[in-house]
């Protein structure tokens, strides 16, 4: 069988693509930038450096591939010069993208990412490679970004839009499917939405997480502004804005969601619950140092 290349090998969910590839026993072959990369991918797995700003540096990499697990973090000029190489080596494709074709106001926001995922989706299709489209809501794992800081530091979290709803979607689930879509027959073509099973507001969300680490959390809610005054030169603004834009467009309605997740791996999504549960070490309160 050839070897599958899983880009964004060392990132969230290309590296649970990996660990559930090995243990499909699919050979995996892992595109990195950092040389270094080796010792923290599984073992067996052959790991190729590439970047995808320089696609010149993919050939490698894709020699004798069978098909490409595609995550694109990076500036997207290379893009079409990267599909075009995967056109003549990859036999198919799964392109992880987002819901931006889904008719639910969270969704339908401005989205520089967004554009992004449309502009390689139609590369793809204009290339005529077989691909399957993975299109994840918000993952679950957002929430150690967001609110773990605050946690480790107190009780208090300080954050806009608290009764904006999301299914937040556990990342082991999106790197499951996308690894099932890769080695199972049938997928070509897919199109699958990829959310939990819960419409949580995010107050209800820290809720959550205060129930699992036993220690109550107050929500105390920030305007749009005050949050952007929050997160300035802590996060980009455009990421910010679109934020903000997304949750203060579904207020009032429930979280869009599928039942993709189930439908492909034939067992229900895991809960925010258990994603905070078995994450509860990141929202543990900083010892506090002896003097
Ligand atoms: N967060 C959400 O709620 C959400 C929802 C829907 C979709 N998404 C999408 O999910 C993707 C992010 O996935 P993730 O969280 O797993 O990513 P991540 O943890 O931020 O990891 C990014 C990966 O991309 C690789 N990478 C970055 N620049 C690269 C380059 N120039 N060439 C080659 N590899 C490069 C990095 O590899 P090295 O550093 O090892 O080279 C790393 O493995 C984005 O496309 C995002 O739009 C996110």
């Amino acid at each position: 069988m050839p070897p599958v290349l899983v880009t964004g090998a060392t990132g969230r969910i290309g590296r649970g693509v990996i660990d559930r590839l090995v243990a499909a026993g699919v050979p995996v072959r892992a595109l990195t930038r950092q040389t270094e990369a080796a010792a923290k991918l599984p073992a067996g797995v052959d790991v190729v450096t590439g970047d995808l700003t320089v696609p010149a540096s993919l050939d490698g990499a894709l020699r004798g591939a069978g098909a490409v697990f595609l995550l694109w973090t990076a500036p997207p000029t290379s893009a079409a010069a990267v599909v075009g190489r995967l056109a003549t080596h990859a036999r198919r494709v799964v392109f992880l993208s987002s819901p931006h074709r889904t008719p639910h106001p969270f969704f339908g926001q401005p989205n520089p990412m967004a554009v992004l995922h449309a502009e390689i989706e139609r590369l793809l299709a204009a290339a005529g490679i077989e691909s399957t489209i993975i299109r994840p809501g918000m993952f679950a794992s957002n929430a150690t970004a967001w609110w773990a800081p605050a946690l480790r530091a107190g009780d208090v979290v300080r954050w806009p839009y608290g009764a904006a709803e999301t299914a937040p979607v556990d990342d082991r689930d999106i790197a499951a499917v996308a690894a099932r879509v890769l080695y199972e027959d049938g997928h070509a073509g897919g199109d699958y939405v990829l959310t939990g099973s819960e419409s949580l507001s995010q107050a209800a969300q820290l809720g959550i997480i205060g129930d699992v680490l036993g220690r109550p959390i107050r929500f105390e809610e920030l305007s749009p502004d005050e949050f952007r005054g929050a997160t300035e030169g802590k996060a980009p603004r455009p990421v910010v804005d679109m934020l903000l834009a997304a949750w203060g467009a579904t207020i009032g309605r429930p979280a869009y969601i599928t039942s993709a997740v189930a439908d492909i791996l034939g067992v229900p999504p895991r809960s925010f619950a258990e994603w905070v549960a078995d994450h509860a070490d990141a929202f543990e309160r900083a010892p506090i140092p002896s003097s």
